[in-house]
């Protein structure tokens, strides 16, 4: 497709568009990424897979701004990330993460943890604490606010979790296998809240996953291997 000029003249279907993305790490020694093309569409609901080491939470990383390629292009959401002054913002407003382990902060409570990514906002702490009530009880999990996560099982983590990752009503959610600490019947209760709202909230959701039967519930699969995708 539309692969001429980059930047300025992006595909506005395309929510992600990456082009020659590399990373190296060890001065060189590990390429976790090694030539990255990808392009996602805004709404699209798509899974990454490949074997363990492979490069699939680097490439999160990257998407999410958690990491800074050594090569190539990446611009989601229409931000150019390897020239945002912003990426704080950027994170805040547009990605959710939901961790490969769902990490909150143990001694904070549920409900301290959700409120989190609201810190980048200019909200009051009063609609801090609404919208992180709002959120929970979405995930089922309003009677646990107070509750500090050491507490709770690990699909409650998760849930905490994911209510941290959509309080911001991100466009992307970025979720590195977010049932891979679960037993099945506890992680098909997340992958159900996890594809209701890119059913019905439109929301982009990029999910890494070893299952096949979770990837097959995605619209697309892309196959990572050596830091390179395959399809
Ligand atoms: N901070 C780091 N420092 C050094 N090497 C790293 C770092 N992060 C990742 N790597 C290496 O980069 C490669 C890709 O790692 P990555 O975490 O992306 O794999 P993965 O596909 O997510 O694997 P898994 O399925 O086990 O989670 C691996 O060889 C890993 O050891
Ligand atoms: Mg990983």
């Amino acid at each position: 497709m539309n692969n001429g000029n980059q930047g300025d003249n992006m595909n506005r279907d395309n929510v992600i568009e990456i082009q020659g993305l590399k990373k190296s790490y060890d001065g060189g020694k590990i390429k976790a990424l090694n030539g990255i093309d990808l392009e996602i569409k805004k709404g699209e609901f798509v899974s990454i897979m490949g074997p363990s080491g492979s490069g699939k939470s680097t490439l999160l990383n990257m998407i999410g701004a958690l990491d800074v390629a050594d090569e190539g292009t990446i611009e989601v959401a229409g931000i150019d990330l390897r020239s945002t002054a912003k990426l704080n913002e950027f994170r805040s407003q547009e990605i959710g993460f939901v961790f490969q382990m769902h990490n909150l902060i143990p001694n904070l409570t549920v409900r301290e943890n959700v409120e989190i990514p609201m810190y980048e906002t200019d909200l009051s702490t009063n609609q801090m604490r609404e919208r992180a009530l709002k959120f929970l009880k979405a995930v089922g999990l309003e009677d646990k606010a107070d509750q500090i996560p050491t507490k709770l099982s690990g699909g409650q983590r998760q849930r905490v979790a994911i209510a941290r990752a959509l309080v911001n009503r991100p466009s992307i959610i970025l979720a590195d296998e977010p049932t891979g600490s679960l037993d099945s019947k506890t992680g098909d209760v997340i992958l159900k809240l996890l594809s209701d709202l890119h059913e019905k909230e439109n929301v982009t959701l990029v999910m890494v996953t070893h299952e096949p039967y979770v990837g097959n519930m995605a619209e697309r699969i892309v196959n990572v291997l050596d830091g390179k995708i395959q399809n």
